[in-house]
């Protein structure tokens, strides 16, 4: 007994020691970062061998540091990741079944284990499949945009250990990070650690690599060359929101093609989006993890149409490419700075906001001699509910910022217009 309540005492010195010197270090490391304004996520475009390619970031986990990449769905909520088997940690801390949080993470069911630690399902729209793990506590190290590591000592996430979880995602990655309305997304934890605003910026390099940027809080967001500071040149439209199916609507009103309107008597009321018994129908949401615009296939043959028309007939049409609808010879269309010089789509917003695709976000080389609309056929299923899904693709070098406290979403249209592009972020030394 002697020896045990030795052992026990010395181990609980021990911790006692290594959770002050923790719980120094992180105020310390608190307060020592007052300044910090915004945090830059640095993203990759990832190709994966098991569906579409996915923009992927890295953080770090526990303590020691270890890195883990992430895959981004930008509205979604509980961030999960992968747990070693040996993860447990002095800074580890799981969250109690009985606490209010528990209940949130995993409305309505609520779940516990029988050590009345907290259990959590959320659903991986990546890999289409439910990840389940348990909800911890942990410190969790990003960087801020002047280039400083900051740590945030009691991050919430979702900690799972089976790998099944994963499944889906490219090959090293081991997470989801979601950025959506939840007090427990990237942008509600990392903005209340820090004080910033909730609200997040998208800036996706077409390239795997170049690294595109994600920024949580306030811009300026600048980017080289020249110092442009590119939050000036946002847009702004209203961004609905919806917490149960994780989802960003946009109102849109109309689709132009080099200013026209596509007729769109026999899909208008697509455009509305509605609540019924199976979940919300129609409308346009936006996110990051279709890879291309999909479109119910009524709105997608009308875009095509006049897509095709205001192309002219110069152009010759060749045999469509899987996924896509139709495909020239690229061999006479033009390259400008904004890519292929093709009719300008315009996205027009219930508040007569317009967001304009050109060439580079609008088409898509498939091998040398053929070049295509990138816009896809709607798929059907249960998480692909928008009548129209803006994808990745033509968010690439354009900066979209999602103001969550403010419902409103602005875009900048193509970067390239401003003769700079989303891998032109550089962390600077001076905040
Ligand atoms: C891109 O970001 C990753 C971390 O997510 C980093 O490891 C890599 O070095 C970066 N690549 C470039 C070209 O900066
Ligand atoms: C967690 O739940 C247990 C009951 O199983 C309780 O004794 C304990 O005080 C709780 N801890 C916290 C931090 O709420
Ligand atoms: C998280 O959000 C839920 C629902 O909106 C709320 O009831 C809860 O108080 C929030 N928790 C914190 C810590 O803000
Ligand atoms: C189409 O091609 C012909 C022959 O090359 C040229 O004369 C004409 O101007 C072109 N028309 C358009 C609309 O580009």
């Amino acid at each position: 007994m002697g020896y045990r309540s030795h052992f026990n005492f010395l181990f609980l010195s021990f911790l006692l020691i290594i959770s002050t010197s923790i719980a120094k270090k992180s105020s310390a490391s608190s307060s020592s970062h007052p300044h910090v304004k915004t945090l830059v996520f640095p993203v990759t475009k990832v190709h994966s061998d098991f569906g579409p390619d996915q923009y992927v970031t890295e953080i770090k986990k526990k303590t020691p540091k270890l890195p883990i990449k992430v895959s981004i769905d930008i509205s979604h909520d509980i961030p999960f990741l992968y747990c070693e088997r040996s993860y447990l940690r002095y800074t580890y801390k799981p969250i109690n079944c009985s606490s209010p949080l528990c209940s949130f993470a995993n409305y309505p069911l609520n779940p516990c284990y029988s050590d009345n630690t907290c259990a959590s399902y959320t659903y991986n729209n990546i890999c289409d499949r439910y990840a389940s793990g348990q909800l911890i506590q942990d410190i969790v190290t990003v960087k801020s945009i002047d280039g400083r590591s900051v740590s945030v000592p009691n991050f919430i996430f979702t900690c799972s250990i089976e790998t099944f979880s994963f499944l889906g995602l490219p090959n090293g990655v081991k997470g989801v990070a979601g950025f959506g309305v939840s007090n427990i997304s990237f942008t509600y934890e990392f903005a209340a650690a820090f004080g910033l605003k909730r609200k997040f910026a998208i800036c996706l390099s077409p390239f795997e690599r170049s690294n595109g940027s994600i920024f949580i809080g306030d811009g300026p967001y600048v980017l080289q060359p020249g110092n442009i500071d590119v939050s000036k040149s946002l847009t702004y439209t209203p961004l609905i929101t919806n917490y149960y199916y994780r989802d960003f609507y946009l109102l849109l009103k109309a689709i132009k093609i080099n200013g026209k309107l596509v007729p769109s008597d026999k899909w208008k009321h697509m455009l509305a989006f509605n609540y019924d018994k199976s979940g919300y129908n129609g409308g346009a949401r936006i996110g990051t993890v279709y890879p291309y615009t999909a479109m119910e296939s009524e709105i997608l043959s009308s875009v095509v149409d006049e897509f095709v028309k205001a192309l002219g007939k110069n152009i010759t049409r060749v045999a469509n490419v899987t996924p896509f609808d139709v495909c020239f010879n690229s061999n006479g269309i033009a390259r400008t700075h904004l890519g292929p010089a093709v009719p300008t789509i315009e996205l027009v917003f219930n508040n007569n906001a317009v967001w304009k695709i050109y060439g580079a976000n609008s088409m898509v080389q498939v091998s040398r001699d053929v070049m295509c609309l990138a816009l896809v056929s709607k798929k059907e299923g249960f998480w692909t509910k928008g009548a129209i899904e803006i994808g990745g693709y033509q968010l690439e070098d354009n900066l979209v910022q999602f103001d969550l406290d403010n419902n409103r979403v602005g875009f900048s249209s193509s970067l390239l217009s401003k003769q700079t592009s989303c891998s032109n972020f550089k962390y600077t030394n001076h905040a």
